[in-house]
């Protein structure tokens, strides 16, 4: 088994230096106790911050303390913290990808420091790794430290997993600096999400911004495949179903809560102070509740827990103070001597506490306005295993609201809504209770922590596996090499090369993909080897190719094989015509004015309709819409509709680039021959070849050639190699 190396920025224990001691607290959140949970037994370190700790000595033993419990700290200063830390993951980031862009930040030297941060993390991390490492970046606060890991270890496998929500691309195209943080994630060989709307949203970012397309969530990243995939994260479900607790962790205040709920209903609220987490409208909400229900008074509270949380942000202070002034504007309306409505507490609380707050509360209101995951929902279904009683309302803006369907969901806004989802909570029969309860705990049972973290590393294990199988058809060193050898000791070679996608990269532009003076280099020694037959197989218009490539006096099967140039004369096989072109035009000139951006391009014996500078989903749709008039009309008319990358061409039926290089293979016995190209279109080539022939395949698809190249510029490179 691999050894698991996690790393994140808060490592699960955050030490604090309080009356010259360094006290050692468990880490709140929901990354911090979620992956605290994972089996003990796993290989793993764990390397992250351990709070702030300045002294070189403290550092030193802190070292040495963590070391026994397999933690590696990073440590970080002062300065480190107010710019990367409270200014860039959590001025910019955490409010932004919460669609808090009002609070989001834009200053480049919270940016700096964030890519200075990530960078120290990779310092401290790198040497650390071995090759067979299966390493786990978490969070938002390291985006950048996958591709600073792979720039070290092209080989080893990362996974990435963000624990909050990844925002519509609307929203994450506004930050400066989103093409660095997708680079930055894209090192990673997985990237994992909590729900499919956050991977839906990673991977319209990832096109729109990056150009990279998605086949089933697969991404090629340079010669790489990622794998983005959805992996909702669970709760150690025992730990809150049968907790363990010990005599000494009985606490006035567990006392307290057991005494209060035997009294009174109680309604319980716990987060940290975090404006994602909907805490002042929850008031206002609970507070409307208590103005229109009087029924309720003295018989319900509202026990709300406030753990703090990045006090040092602005605007987390001023939180603390409208929710200390809706708490107390409440309590004082309607509160009495004998009666709180809310008991509210600005602190956190021990596992005991908080456990017995979960098994005795009535209703659990718990209504982020945006939230990855929430943790303590499931946490409050779990410890309902035994009793079976209590009622969950949850905000549809959590992550956990896709799997808990059976809560009362609710529009965290809506305060009417969430006034009768409590008037609903507290009068639901047992058996609903019950009922409901049971379905959710089913789920969190079978779902639980470790089934998430084993999910997340089998399928990143598959991927490398598949990622090696896949690595064996390309043409790696030793092949080329023998490639090379094999073309140089030839005594008469065809060479086939398809141009776009192959000797040049794509471009929203058709006409500005004019070749560059090296390929024209190129291509002409190896048209002035008179060993070889140079054929250029391409889509394009026949004029185009003579007008940039014909000077060099090679071969071309130009339009997909309806044009062909051998040895200076255009000819074209017999009984082609175009007097179809008229109607089919009609018919794409429709679809152009419907989908601005698309253009027809119009060749002698055929017609393309490309969609490559507009949305793909787009263009895929308009395609969708116009096959079955395309398909009829061209059956009629005995013509084949190509669809290729971002392009649908119509052309005769019967002609393609397979069938116009049989006039080359029939020309002589050759000792070599290679093939290259990217389309769907040179598969017919591939397929025409002898077995012998070297057939190369640029991208990593489903192909008949026998080698696959990664790109342009590996092409390039090869063929500078034949030429040298
Ligand atoms: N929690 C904690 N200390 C407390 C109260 C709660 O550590 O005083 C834990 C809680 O059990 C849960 C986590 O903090 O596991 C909160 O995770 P959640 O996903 O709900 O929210 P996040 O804090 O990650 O936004
Ligand atoms: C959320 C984030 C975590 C973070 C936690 C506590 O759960 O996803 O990455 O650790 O909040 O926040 P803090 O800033 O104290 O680490």
């Amino acid at each position: 088994m691999s050894r698991i190396v996690i790393i994140s920025n808060r490592l699960p224990i955050t030490i604090k230096k309080e009356r010259n001691e360094l006290i050692y607290y468990p880490s709140a959140g929901g990354l911090a106790t979620g992956l605290n949970s994972l089996d003990s037994s796993l290989d793993k370190i764990w390397i992250g911050w351990p709070g702030q700790i300045e002294q070189e000595q403290e550092q030193r033993a802190v070292q040495n303390d963590l070391k026994k419990r397999g933690l590696v700290p990073v440590f970080l200063t002062t300065e480190d913290v107010e710019l990367y830390y409270e200014g860039f993951s959590n001025k910019v980031i955490w409010p932004h990808f919460h669609y808090f862009t009002q609070y989001t930040t834009y200053r480049d030297d919270y940016w700096e420091a964030y890519q200075s941060v990530n960078r120290k993390f990779a310092d401290v991390v790198i040497p650390q790794l071995q090759d067979d490492d299966i390493v786990w970046v978490h969070d938002y606060q390291l985006m950048l430290l996958p591709a600073m890991i792979r720039a070290a270890f092209p080989k080893i496998s990362i996974g990435f997993f963000l624990h909050i929500p990844f925002p519509s691309y609307e929203i994450f195209r506004i930050l400066p600096w989103r093409e660095e943080i997708l680079d930055g994630l894209l090192g990673a060989d997985q990237i994992g999400f909590h729900t499919f709307n956050y991977m839906r949203h990673f991977l319209s970012a990832a096109y729109r911004i990056s150009g990279y397309e998605h086949n089933f969530g697969k991404l090629k990243v340079g010669n790489r495949m990622v794998n983005v995939d959805v992996f909702p994260m669970g709760i150690d479900y025992e730990k809150y179903a049968h907790p363990q607790l010990d005599d000494s962790s009985m606490t006035e205040d567990v006392k307290y809560i057991e005494a209060l709920a035997k009294d009174r209903r109680l309604i319980i609220s716990i987060d940290r102070l975090d404006y994602t987490k909907g805490i002042p409208q929850r008031v206002k909400a609970f507070a409307q509740f208590v103005r229109n229900h009087p029924e309720y008074h003295r018989k319900v509270s509202l026990v709300m827990i406030v753990v703090p949380s990045r006090a040092n942000v602005d605007q987390y202070k001023e939180l603390k103070q409208e929710v200390d002034t809706l708490a107390g504007e409440l309590n004082s309306t309607y509160g009495s001597f004998v009666w709180t409505p809310i008991k509210y507490f600005y602190r956190s609380l021990n596992f005991r506490e908080l456990t017995t707050l979960y098994r005795l509360a009535d209703v659990a209101m718990i209504t982020p306005l945006r939230d990855g995951m929430n943790l303590v929902a499931k946490e409050y279904i779990a410890s309902k295993e035994d009793n079976k009683k209590g009622v969950l309302i949850l905000s549809e803006m959590a992550g956990a609201s896709n799997e808990l369907l059976e809560a009362i969901l609710i529009n965290p806004q809506d305060m009417n809504e969430i006034e009768s989802a409590l008037v609903q909570a507290l009068e639901m029969p047992l058996d609903e209770q019950q009922e409901r309860l049971e379905y959710m705990q089913e789920k969190l049972k079978k779902y639980n922590v470790r089934h998430w973290a084993n999910t997340f590393m089998n399928e990143q294990r598959k991927l490398m596996e598949s990622q090696s199988v896949t690595r064996t058809n390309i043409l790696n060193e030793e092949e080329q090499t023998k490639l090379v050898k094999a073309y140089k000791t030839a005594k008469k070679r065809l060479v086939v090369l398809d141009y776009d996608g192959t000797l040049m990269n794509f471009d929203p532009d058709p006409q500005a993909v004019v070749p560059d003076e090296q390929l024209v280099k190129m291509l002409t020694s190896l048209q002035n080897d008179t060993q070889n037959s140079l054929v250029v197989s391409s889509g394009r218009d026949k004029a185009t190719l003579q007008e940039w490539l014909g000077p060099i006096g090679m071969d071309f099967a130009a339009e997909h094989g309806v044009w062909m140039k051998r040895g200076g004369n255009w000819q074209k096989p017999p009984g082609l015509t175009a007097a179809w072109k008229p109607q089919i035009r009609s018919v794409l000139e429709n679809l152009v004015e419907r989908t601005p951006g698309s253009f027809i391009e119009e060749k002698q014996y055929s017609i393309a309709w490309h969609y490559r500078r507009i949305d793909k989903d787009l263009g895929e749709k308009r395609v969708r819409e116009f096959r079955d008039v395309l398909r009829y009309l061209t059956a009629n008319l005995d013509l084949q509709v190509l669809e290729g990358n971002k392009v649908v061409e119509i052309k005769n039926a019967g002609v393609n680039k397979g069938k116009a290089i049989l006039n080359w293979l029939n020309d002589a016995d050759y000792d070599f021959i290679i093939a290259i190209g990217d389309d769907h279109t040179d598969e017919d080539t591939f397929r025409a070849m002898p077995d012998k022939a070297y057939t190369i395949k640029v991208g990593l698809m489903k192909t008949d050639a026998r080698f696959n190249l990664l790109s342009v510029e590996q092409v390039r490179d090869l063929l500078e190699k034949l030429v040298a």
